[in-house]
């Protein structure tokens, strides 16, 4: 099948399945149809010269219904605008004739060694924008030696992803309120050799993502959610007139922590109290994040958030942070502002869609080389040296 043929057969696809809620017990949508693989030419690759480029030539070729799944967030949109606009409202400060001799964005996050503070996000059903999904992500990533986070709602198993990674591979859990297919998940993980647990702890339930409700797609035949097989207590879908939040509390967070023997993170906190009480529950790192604007609508943005959460965490544990981060400048602010590393979403899954696996080495590539140009702007020839200085006051 053509490239083209294919994405018309997807577009055509579409009938609402799929409830999600953010417990992750569900499963996101996917096309009906098994894309056939057609990467973009590395050609093409070297004409999207940013993020948002990537995410252009991602829209023109996604199924409309995959794009809204990607690149929608809750209700009105305001927490997923801001998201982006609180990093253009910050000013950096230039810093000249420095010695940048040596400049190297390298750096150590829970003893790993990272060539760059820049990490994958997960992200749930990789498979609806791109036929290989995560394996394609895993190879994109090695390219860089860049982190990936492989969600608990992934397309590929995490057997399979390890079997095609070259760097070191996080796993997302979703705690389910089968506790005991939980912790089977997270031996299962260590197992394959992760090298630690991002637990998301924003989203008991979804927000109200309309925009998704509008074009609702469908899990092809084939396609599915390995890691949730064999759980015995589905949350159900939210409907109209009915919503189940998950049933997670700070005591299962203790619970997690006495047999996970990796680091384990928290993702999706924004208020600094929680993140004192998630490091007394035993977490070894925090992710400040909103969820990509997918849940609460109208909480401030990430990059807002970040320096209260720092404040609170007070060099106890690593902080990272995630949304809206689409410019090297962007990842620059975020370290500034106290973030040991950011993740990516969206970006990725853009550059996914539009070259497979080189698609999302070209994103890396793209955001590395804005870093060490913003570093070297900014005079800062080190990870350790971005500071508040680089920030305009
Ligand atoms: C399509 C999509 C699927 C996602 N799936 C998950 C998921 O399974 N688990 C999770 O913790 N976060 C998930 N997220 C949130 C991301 O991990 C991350 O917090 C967010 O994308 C960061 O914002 P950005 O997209 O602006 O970079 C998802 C986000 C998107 C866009």
């Amino acid at each position: 099948m053509t490239r083209k043929k294919f994405i018309t057969t997807l577009g055509a696809g579409g009938v609402a399945l799929g409830a999600l809620n953010a417990t992750g017990e569900t499963k996101r949508i996917l096309p009906e149809t098994k894309p056939a693989a057609a990467p973009l030419s590395p050609l093409v690759l070297a004409d999207l010269l940013n993020l948002d480029d990537v995410e252009a030539y991602a829209r023109t070729v996604l199924p409309a219904a995959v794009y809204e799944f990607v690149a929608s967030g809750a209700a009105d949109e305001l927490t997923l605008r801001w998201n982006r606009e609180k990093y253009h409202e910050i000013r950096l400060q230039q810093s000249v004739l420095r010695d940048l001799a040596g400049l190297d964005c390298a750096t150590t996050l829970l003893g790993q060694k990272m060539p760059t503070p820049i990490l994958l996000a997960p992200t749930a059903s990789q498979m609806l924008s791109h036929p290989e999904g995560e394996l394609a992500t895993a190879r994109g990533a090695g390219v860089f030696g860049a982190t990936m986070v492989l969600s608990a709602g992934s397309n590929v198993a995490i057997e399979e992803v390890m079997a095609v990674a070259s760097a070191p591979v996080w796993f997302q859990l979703y705690v389910s309120k089968d506790r005991a297919h939980s912790k089977a998940l997270v031996e299962r993980v260590q197992a394959a050799g992760v090298k630690a647990l991002c637990v998301t702890v924003d989203s008991p339930l979804d927000g109200p993502r309309n925009r998704q409700m509008r074009t609702p797609v469908k899990l092809p035949p084939g396609v599915h959610h390995p890691h949730y097989v064999g759980i015995r207590e589905r949350i159900p879908a939210p409907t109209l007139d009915r919503v189940e939040p998950a049933n997670l509390l700070w005591r299962d967070i203790e619970w997690l922590r006495s047999f996970t023997r990796v680091p384990l993170l928290l993702k999706g906190v924004m208020n600094p109290a929680d993140a004192i009480i998630g490091l007394q529950a035993g977490a070894d790192g925090i992710i400040v994040s909103n969820h990509g604007a997918r849940c609460l609508d109208t909480q401030p943005a990430s990059i807002e958030a970040l320096p209260r959460v720092v404040d609170a965490v007070a060099g106890r544990a690593p902080v990272l942070v995630d949304g809206g981060i689409r410019r090297g400048t962007d990842v620059l602010k975020a370290l500034a502002l106290g973030a040991t590393a950011v993740l990516i979403g969206r970006p990725y899954v853009y550059g996914l869609a539009s070259g497979g696996a080189e698609g999302v080495a070209h994103v890396l590539k793209l955001l590395r080389q804005e870093l060490w140009m913003a570093m070297a702007l900014t005079g800062c020839p080190t990870i350790t040296a971005i500071d508040r200085k680089v920030i305009w006051k």
